[in-house]
């Protein structure tokens, strides 16, 4: 295993996300002996805390992680804390002076990683001062990773590119969509280029229609605050479900390093329909959902929720059928939907692929025999389904369905690492393929800014779902159209 050199500063030190998800990611690349005696973690944010307390907030957040109490201490030992504002050029030295010392102590070649776990509205300011303060390295690398959202429509979005860029180049920008991280998504490629009767199949000749739901069982809990000014459409549509479908969609790459996936992934989502105001509203619903109680669980009214306006119009739902007019594609709409507060927790892909020309098995050959439909889970179960027609045992040619099955045992899928693990070795790898490029950030927005713009200018009658269900009516009736339903629909418990 070879050891990975580096200093990690991580703006937002103290924040949720650190704790949650950066700490223990790097314990466990720790553990795996990717990182070893040459790292080192400076933890900014605004509290003033000490080294030692920041350490015992770290060793907190792995304590399920850790076997032995000195091998959490060592691991440990290698976070400092700085507290620092953002907007302050001064602060920038003093964390200049410490990364200098750490780099000396720790042999760090210079390499440094700037994570950005914290509010949008000061990534522009962040990088701009590394640059004049000089904390970007001639001699190492410099890798700088952003969380989401990048921007809230295309034109924040450039201007904030813009601003980053004056610091940083692309190819050192990592921007996180933690979907990437997970396993099921980056199997998407080994399903369609690893099987031939799979990619043999994967146009429009043989596919029916693709369905991507994105469900969640949660409501919005803490993050109301957030959550009202950005909505279902910009938080998940934008981002996870667009990096989706541009995998799904792409040609196959020449290899698959970053630069030949990513020209692949931008070309599909160059091929995506940007709609009219009249096909936003052909072809994409909204929703938010209501109070309800389901065995005696009493959820409430998303507009009771903390944070939240009370008279919000915020979609909490969201569905739509994309097209995507290239020659692969024309013709296949891809159903996507994604809410909160829904029946059950879970991501899956189902791929239908048409229907027999006529059904030997009927007696008129007319009643339509069931498709044979592909489906990957990506979370919270990993594996995948295959619906075919099989005879019935006996007598006579009656069908019926079988499904073959293959799932991640669950001891497979708790030892499979963690999205941010994933990406964060990615990033000290320099391999940007799981992470998205501006290109692709530019074109989702342009996607996703007149189903914005339309629905901003229409009063929606919400709430118009009922918490655990799986959304308002209007998302069954969008596929009803086309003589097609959704193939998961989780029944109630
Ligand atoms: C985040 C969204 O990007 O993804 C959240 O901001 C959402 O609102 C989350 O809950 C879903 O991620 P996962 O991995 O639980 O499907």
């Amino acid at each position: 295993m070879e050891e990975k050199i580096a200093l990690f500063t991580i703006f937002g030190g103290t924040g949720d996300l650190a704790r949650r998800k950066l700490y223990p990611s790097l314990y466990r690349l720790y553990k795996k002996g990717f990182l070893n005696k040459k790292f080192a973690v400076i933890g900014t944010a605004r509290r003033e805390w000490s080294d030692e307390y920041y350490r015992e907030i770290v060793l907190d957040t792995i304590a399920d992680l850790t076997e032995s109490k000195e091998d959490a201490l060592e691991f440990a030992s290698h976070f400092y804390y700085q507290a620092h504002n953002v907007t302050d050029a001064e602060h920038y030295s003093t964390l200049k002076q410490l990364s200098k010392k750490l780099n000396d102590t720790y042999q760090l070649e210079d390499n440094h990683i700037y994570y950005l776990a914290m509010s949008p509205q000061f990534f522009g300011t962040i990088t701009e001062h590394l640059k004049d303060q000089e904390l970007i390295s001639d001699t190492g690398f410099n890798r700088l990773i952003i969380e989401k959202p990048f921007g809230h429509d295309y034109e924040s979005a450039a201007t904030l590119n813009e601003q980053i860029r004056a610091s940083f180049k692309e190819e050192q920008i990592y921007r996180i969509d933690h979907y990437l991280g997970k396993e099921m998504i980056q199997n998407i490629s080994a399903v369609r280029f690893a099987n031939t009767i799979f990619e043999s199949m994967w146009n429009n000749r043989y596919i029916d229609n693709i369905q991507i739901t994105l469900s969640e069982s949660l409501g919005v809990e803490e993050r109301g605050g957030y959550y009202d000014t950005s909505g279902a459409l910009r938080d998940m549509v934008q981002n996870h479900i667009l990096q989706v479908v541009s995998l799904l969609a792409m040609e196959p790459p020449i290899e698959l390093k970053d630069e030949a996936i990513r020209e692949e992934k931008i070309k599909a989502l160059r091929s995506l329909r940007i709609y009219s105001k009249e096909e936003v509203q052909k072809y994409f619903v909204r929703g938010q959902y209501g109070a309800s109680t389901v065995d005696g669980v009493t959820s409430l009214d998303y507009r009771e929720e903390k944070n939240v306006a009370p008279d919000s119009t915020t979609e909490t739902f969201v569905a739509g059928k994309v097209l995507i007019d290239n020659f692969r594609w024309a013709g296949v709409p891809f159903y996507i939907r994604t809410g909160k507060n829904l029946r059950q927790k879970g991501t899956q892909i189902n791929i239908q692929f048409k229907s027999m020309p006529l059904n030997l098995f009927s007696d008129d050959h007319t009643e339509a025999l069931e498709p044979n439909v592909l489906t990957i889970y990506i979370q919270p179960t990993e594996g995948f389904s295959l619906q075919l027609n099989s005879k019935k045992i006996g007598p006579g040619l009656e069908t019926e369905l079988l499904n073959l099955k293959h799932k991640n045992s669950a001891e497979t899928s708790s030892n499979s690492p963690e999205a941010y693990e994933k990406l964060i070795l990615d990033c000290l790898n320099g391999d940007a393929t799981n992470f998205t490029h501006w290109d692709e950030v530019a074109q989702s927005w342009k996607f996703v800014d007149v189903i914005r713009d339309t629905w901003d200018q229409e009063t929606p009658e919400f709430p118009n779902y009922p918490s655990k269900s799986m959304g308002p009516v209007c998302s069954d009736e969008l596929l009803e159209k086309d003589g097609f339903k959704w193939f998961w629909n989780p029944k109630s418990n």
